[in-house]
């Protein structure tokens, strides 16, 4: 398994280049199964989830062109709508297929995702929506087996905001008999992004992108050509390393809207965020220079919980003390033990974190079990004084095309080297 070298104290300066965005790419790729024809989708990122999602509308029969930025899918030639274990276990967002395989071909069998890293992540909200919406829903052996010959249009109340419920949802109901409307529907730019292209197939939805969605089912969605919105997360990290480190960097490619939360709060601690023609200019005096601010994560357009990790990356030597709320996930603090043993002060209760800065971290060998937690990981080694090995890439190679590639145009001194563990 291959690991991240760090070695850490260098500024940055130059431009670097936002890839597609994993969390809409991925919803993207399973609307394909809603049409029979080619679809060609651009700007999508080189990772390891985007793979995965390959390789299960492959197994399920369709035919795909996997070559990042573009992908071709065609959804013709899918007659096993399935989603085995051994792809769900390896990337919860597998579940998206749900919606689409029960609304084209009236049934579907997807496992159940389990716990993960970050929290139990129950999809309790997926299947009260399709129940609502007149499937029958059994769970046998592991598996959600979900049939209904035509899904009808439904109001559905969600108990709390849901990225991939509504996802889902919308997905299931662009091809249903009748009106559905979503009401506490997830607002993330990513669902926007998934209505914009089912609309472009000719389905009718509206409201994306606040917290009621309407959608009137059509009988049939044709196949589209689309290119996928700037990774706002991706922006995000880029935007907390340079903070960390100190210099002058355009992140190219931010749709500055969506990294408003986390820019608000970087501007707060005394990052300098310029908006660009093609990007966001970022100039920080580095962590030392930065004031400690309060974060509390919420779903959008709150603070965003896959920021939060890279955030406290920053705050390690930021002058003073932060206060940081995990409200979204229970369990997403596993980084700090490893920033802890690089030398941060942070005291852990529940889903609290509270974080003195303090004057240097030092490079250590560090792990971490989850994606965001590995990012804020490689900043911390950005940050430390001496060679930081980040283990287990793999991890990150879910969520960020090869980062060692692009930040080192930076000037940072990052290499990857295959590892024993
Ligand atoms: N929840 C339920 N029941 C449900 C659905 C969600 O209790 O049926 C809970 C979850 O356990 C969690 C909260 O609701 O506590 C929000 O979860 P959500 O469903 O919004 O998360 P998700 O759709 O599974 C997406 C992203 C995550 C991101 C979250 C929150 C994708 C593929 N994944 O997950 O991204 O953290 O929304 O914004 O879009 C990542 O990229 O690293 C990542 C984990």
């Amino acid at each position: 398994m291959d690991n991240l070298v760090v070695e850490g104290g260098v500024p940055l300066h130059g431009a670097i280049r936002v890839s597609g965005a994993k969390n809409a790419a991925l919803p993207i790729l399973a609307a394909s199964l809603l049409t029979e024809g080619t679809c060609t989708f651009r700007n999508v990122p080189r990772l390891r989830d985007v793979e995965t999602m390959g390789a299960l509308l492959r197994i399920m029969g369709a035919e795909t062109e996997i070559a990042p930025p573009v992908v071709t899918l065609r959804g013709g030639g899918v007659r096993r709508p399935e989603a085995p274990y051994e792809l769900v276990k390896q990337m919860r967002a597998s579940v998206l297929v749900l919606g689409p395989l029960l609304a084209r071909f009236g049934h579907a069998k997807v496992s159940l995702p389990g716990g993960c890293a970050i929290g139990a992540r129950p999809i309790d909200q997926h299947l009260k929506g399709l129940e609502a919406m007149g499937a029958e829903i059994k769970l046998e052996h592991g598996y959600v087996v979900a049939s209904c010959p035509r899904l009808r249009g439904a109001t559905i109340h969600f108990d709390m905001a849901t990225v991939t419920g509504t996802e889902n949802l919308m997905m299931a109901a662009a091809l249903a008999k009748g009106r559905t409307q979503l009401v506490g529907a997830a607002r993330e730019p990513e669902v926007e992004e998934l209505a914009r292209v089912l609309n472009k197939m000719g389905a009718r939805i509206d409201g994306a992108g606040t917290d009621v969605i309407h959608i009137e089912g059509v009988e049939t969605l044709h196949p589209v050509d689309h290119a996928i919105i700037a990774d706002r997360i991706e922006a995000g990290t880029f935007m907390c390393a340079v903070a960390a480190t100190g210099g002058d960097v355009l992140v190219e490619g931010t749709i500055s809207e969506h990294v408003e939360p986390l820019a608000e709060r970087l501007r707060t601690a005394g990052v300098e965020i310029v908006r660009e023609e093609t990007g966001l200019r970022v100039r920080s005096p580095g962590a030392r220079g930065l004031r400690a601010v309060d974060i509390e994560t919420a779903p959008h357009p709150g603070f965003p919980t896959d920021m939060q990790a890279q955030f406290m990356a920053l705050m390690t030597l930021a002058r003073g003390t932060s206060h940081v709320i995990e409200s979204v996930f229970e369990n997403r603090f596993m980084h700090v033990p490893e920033l802890s043993r690089m030398g941060a002060n942070i005291q852990v209760r529940g889903q609290s974190a509270t974080l003195t800065g303090v004057d240097r971290l030092s490079g250590a060998s560090v792990m971490a079990t989850d994606l965001r937690a590995s990012a804020c990981l490689v900043i911390a080694g950005l940050l430390a004084e001496g060679e930081t090995e980040v283990l287990r890439v793999y991890h990150l190679d879910r969520g960020y095309e090869a980062i060692e590639k692009k930040l080192s145009p930076l000037g940072a001194r990052i290499r990857r080297v295959r590892g024993n563990l």
